[in-house]
Parts: structure tokens; C-alpha cells; sequence
């Protein structure tokens, strides 16, 4: 149906459901269709020629907005913590508290720097933040379509703006659900407004945001884009769901993760630095094959 679901990076559970779903919502219109996605390593590449592209938080850290010292306490965290993201021997119980010290820890460094706010658009400029290949359609699509893109990252959402605004995409039909920065009135860093968003409590943050889902009621079928599991709850704020199809790009510890991605997701892209499938299936549910 599909020819890109053919593609060797794609592995399915069970290739008949993801048949039906989509026959379901092509049946049911691309004006009931909305896109909800995770950024960083899911609409962001995880390497590029053989090495590790940025996460939001990495473009800070990695910029001259951040001193020697905090650079090497922020990768000192990185370090310990990103092994328990990827661990898939541990339970997210064991995880969750060790990921929320990891932002805390993290937030609490980055708000010492006395970041500037005009500041931000030249650390993503001269980052190696890079949108994966066919984002530019991706969006595009999405946008000539009237498609809701909700991003939904535990993320910076001032950094991601800012890639996706560079990028030329961030057109009217996307919204961000993620960490903001607070400014005081000098236009510095003074700390992260409202509840902390991490990997493991997306399911509380889209249940809060149950606003930004109200206004989409009519649309109750989704695209669910992800590259972590925790990255599977965001659709929990839309009510009267009637398809979800998950697709979820299994980048790090492929061994180790393939079956429970293989379990969680309905499309796992193994190592998959494109957004072609995505594409693909965009394509096929607006009818514009
Ligand atoms: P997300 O992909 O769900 O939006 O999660 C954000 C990613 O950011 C997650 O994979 C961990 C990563 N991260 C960093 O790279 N550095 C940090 O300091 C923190 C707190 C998170
Ligand atoms: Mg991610």
C-alpha cells in the first residue's frame, strides 16, 4: 500500500494493523487528522556522519553562552544519565526520579550562566542542530494541509523555536508544549516557567494541556511521532481518540530495545536518519499520492 514501508529501516509487530489504521483514517479525512511529536532525535537527527547531533539542551550546552566549567559539569551529567535513559534493563519506576535530577540538575547549571535571551538565536546558528532529512516537506505538508503539528518535548522550547523558525518551518499550524526559559526585564535567565517536562511525564503534561487537545476534538485521529517510550503518552490529552497509529525511531541500544519498541510502537525505524516514512504516510492520508 505504502511503498516506503517496505524500506529496510522499518519493522512492524503487526503489518495488518498498521494497514487497517490507516485505511481507517484515510477513511476518515485528512480534516480529522492531527500530527502530535516529540523533537529532540525524532524530528531532530540523532548522528550525522557518524557523529551524535545535538539535543535542545546540548546546543546551550555546547555554546559560548556557557562557561568551561559548566560545560564540563553538563557533560559530567550527560554522562551519567543519558546510560539510565537508554537502559532497558531498568524499569521507568527505577528511572523516572534519576531523569527528573538529571533536568533539575541540569536547569539549576543552565539558570547560573546568566543566559541571555538575545543570545539564543546565534548558539543555534552556529550549533550542528540538524532536522532530519525531508523535515522541509514534512512541515510543508503539514501546513498546505491545515494539519495541527503539535511538538511536545522535554525539550527548551525557546532553543527548538528557534531551530525550527532558523529551518524556515515554524509555520502557523505548529504548536510547542515544552520547557520554556523565564527572562527577567534585562532579557537574562532566571529560571524555567511552570512544571518541569521530562521524558517520563508526558502522559501528566498532555493530560494539563487538555486546552491546546480541546481545540482539536474534531480532529480524533492521530499521527504519534516518538523516539523514546515515555514519548508514547502524549496523545493522552485527546479525548473521543478514534485512530492512533505510533511511529517511533529506535536510534541507540537497537539490540537491547528492538522488542519493546517492536511492542510499544506500531512502526519502528531502525537507525533511521530520514523523516521518509512519516512523509510517506502523510502522504497517503491526504490523499496526494
Ligand atoms: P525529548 O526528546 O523527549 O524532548 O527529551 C529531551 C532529550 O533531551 C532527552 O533525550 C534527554 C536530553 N537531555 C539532554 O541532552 N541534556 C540535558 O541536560 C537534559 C536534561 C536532557
Ligand atoms: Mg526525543
Amino acid at each position: 500500500m505504502i511503498l516506503e514501508l517496505s524500506n529496510p529501516s522499518v519493522c512492524m509487530k503487526d503489518p495488518d494493523r498498521v494497514q487497517e489504521v490507516l485505511q481507517s483514517m484515510v477513511k476518515a479525512g485528512s480534516n480529522t487528522l492531527q500530527v502530535i511529536s516529540d523533537f529532540d532525535m525524532t524530528l531532530t537527527r540523532f548522528e550525522f556522519n557518524g557523529k551524535r547531533c545535538p539535543t535542545c539542551h546540548n546546543i546551550l550546552d555546547n555554546s559560548i553562552l556557557i562557561s568551561a566549567d559548566c560545560k564540563q559539569k553538563l557533560k559530567g551529567l550527560l554522562d551519567t544519565y543519558y546510560p539510565i535513559e537508554i537502559d532497558s534493563s531498568r524499569s521507568v519506576e527505577e528511572k523516572l526520579p534519576l531523569m527528573v535530577e538529571w533536568w533539575t540538575k541540569a536547569h539549576e547549571l543552565l539558570v547560573e550562566q546568566k543566559i541571555r535571551k538575545d543570545r539564543l538565536s546565534v548558539a543555534v546558528r552556529e550549533s550542528d542542530a540538524m532536522l532530519r532529512e525531508g523535515y522541509q516537506l514534512f512541515f510543508d505538508h503539514l501546513h498546505q494541509h491545515s494539519i495541527p503539528l503539535l511538538i511536545f518535548s522535554a525539550g527548551i522550547g525557546d532553543i527548538l523555536e528557534e531551530v525550527i523558525r532558523q529551518a524556515g518551518v515554524f509555520h502557523p499550524n505548529v504548536n510547542v508544549f515544552s520547557n520554556y526559559m523565564d527572562f527577567d526585564e534585562s532579557g537574562v535567565l532566571t529560571a524555567f516557567k511552570g512544571e518541569l517536562i521530562h521524558i517520563y511525564n508526558k502522559r501528566e503534561g498532555a493530560l494539563l494541556n487538555t486546552g491546546h487537545f480541546q481545540e482539536l476534538r474534531t480532529r480524533p485521529n492521530v499521527l504519534l511521532m516518538g523516539d523514546s517510550l515515555g514519548d508514547l503518552n502524549m496523545a493522552d490529552g485527546v479525548q473521543d481518540m478514534e485512530n492512533i497509529l505510533k511511529v517511533g525511531f529506535l536510534n541507540d541500544k537497537v539490540e537491547e530495545r528492538k522488542q519493546s519498541y517492536l511492542d510499544a510502537y506500531d512502526i519502528v525505524l531502525i537507525k533511521d536518519e530520514t523523516l521518509e516514512v512519516p512523509n510517506a504516510l502523510l502522504h497517503y492520508l491526504t490523499g496526494s499520492q
